[in-house]
């Protein structure tokens, strides 16, 4: 057995992202129909010409009639997928096989998600049911065991790691401020970031990411047909989901440096999209940093820094818009918050823009603009450190030979 992955097969034809914010006067219906709306004009097609709907959402709504109201489709197929945080990049994944797999020829995958009038917090832990063994932790408080875990094994004291997480807020809302779609739209100072109200352990309020609502949508299609939707699809490389047996919070080897469900899954991406040396390939990767210690260990689990050295690149700028690989171009979570059907499809908007020479040129990114590089990656994570999915999507402008 193994995976093979449909490396060339569909390509994204259209793309729509609404504004994340605090959307209290439209419903999550009134954000599906605004992506829908976008990513169909973006694809020049009509609603009738798309055969099925792939509809990610958390928890505003059950079942694919959220979505078939909402547009008043025609007794087409809609179906409604759940995975945690990586929820709108399951949708992603699921459209394309049906295009790859040829039941269907034009497929939408839309995710969306309304939190704040639910009164959503990360400060509240969960309460999904379980078997006594998950620690009932608040999500600050499980991402924030990776800062002290990291300082301890690489021999940093807590003040050099404080400076390496602010300087990732700082990056995220750096770009964010570049962005008319970002929740955040302003730059905020390393010494604000640095003195933000503690949260958790070392983390403060501007260590988290934001809570906000958002819809984002992708039309895909078999490749061969890309062009006669548009002169610059983004082909699809690799399509990488993992779902880790969650026994980190009781294996006493589990030590909080790495997450091992994205090592993984990063070894299957890159094998499906044909990438040997990710920081030296990739144009960009849009990252799940819900919280900043988690890209800090992201950038090892997913290749670009050698294990122990990611720290440095962070300080030296290495992920900057301007820098050797930029992660978060268009804010990250940081910037847009996470509404949790919608986050995976917006970071492949940041794709689709950035690849196609689209971005604001105060954001588009120079080894793109140059055509030395033409790939981007995507990394949506759902659950935990020790016990969480992990998705991977690399996007590519050009088709293999
Ligand atoms: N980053 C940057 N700015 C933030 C922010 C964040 N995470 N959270 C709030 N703000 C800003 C708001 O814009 C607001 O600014 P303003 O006064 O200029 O309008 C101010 O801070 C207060 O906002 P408010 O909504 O009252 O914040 P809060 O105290 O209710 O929420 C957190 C702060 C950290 C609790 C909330 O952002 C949070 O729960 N984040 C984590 C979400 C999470 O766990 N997601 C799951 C990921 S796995």
């Amino acid at each position: 057995m193994a995976t093979h992955g449909i490396r060339d097969k569909v390509a994204i034809v259209g793309m729509g992202c609404t504004p994340f914010a605090e959307h209290w006067t439209k419903s999550a219906e009134d954000l599906l129909v605004d992506a829908n709306v976008e990513a169909l004009a973006s694809a020049g097609i009509a609603q009738d010409d798309v055969d099925a709907y792939w509809l990610g959402t958390l928890a505003s709504g059950n079942s694919g009639q959220l979505l078939s109201k909402a547009l008043k489709l025609n007794y087409k197929p809609v179906t409604r997928v759940e995975n945690f945080c990586a929820t709108g990049s399951e949708a992603f994944r699921n459209a394309c096989y049906a295009v790859a797999s040829g039941a269907v020829d034009v497929a939408m995958a839309i995710g969306v998600e309304k939190l704040k009038d639910s009164g959503y917090s990360g400060l509240v832990s969960g309460t999904f049911p379980n078997d006594g063994t998950i620690p009932g932790l608040t999500a600050p408080a499980s991402f924030g065991l990776l800062a002290p875990a990291y300082a301890n094994a690489y021999g940093l004291d807590d003040d050099d790691l404080k400076d390496v997480i602010t300087r990732i807020a700082w990056k995220n809302h750096h770009n964010g401020a570049r962005n008319p779609r970002a929740q955040f739209q302003k730059e905020i100072s390393l010494e604000a970031i640095r003195k933000s109200p503690k949260v958790s352990g070392m983390l403060g309020v501007m260590d988290c990411s934001g809570v906000s609502d958002g819809s984002a949508a992708a039309i895909v299609v078999r490749a061969e047909d890309a062009h006669r939707y548009t002169d610059k699809p983004l082909y699809v490389k690799a399509l990488s989901m993992v779902a880790g047996p969650g026994d980190g919070p009781m294996d006493p080897t589990f030590d909080y440096t790495s997450i091992r469900e994205v090592v993984e899954c990063a070894r299957n991406a890159y094998r499906e999209a044909g990438v040997d040396n990710p920081r030296a390939e990739l144009a960009l990767a849009e990252v799940h940093d819900c919280f900043t210690p988690t890209e800090l260990v992201l950038m090892e689990d997913l290749g670009f820094s050698e294990r122990g050295k990611g720290w440095r690149d962070v300080l030296d700028g290495t992920f900057d818009l301007d820098g050797e690989l930029p992660v978060n171009p268009d804010g990250g979570l940081k910037s847009f918050g996470h509404p949790i059907g919608a986050s995976g499809l917006r970071m492949l908007f940041e794709c689709w823009l950035q690849l196609r020479g689209e971005a604001p040129p105060e954001r588009q990114i120079a080894s793109i603009a140059s055509g030395d590089r033409k790939l981007g990656l995507t990394h949506n994570l759902g659950g935990r450190p020790g016990d969480c999915v992990s998705f991977i999507s690399v996007v590519g402008a050009e088709a293999s030979e």
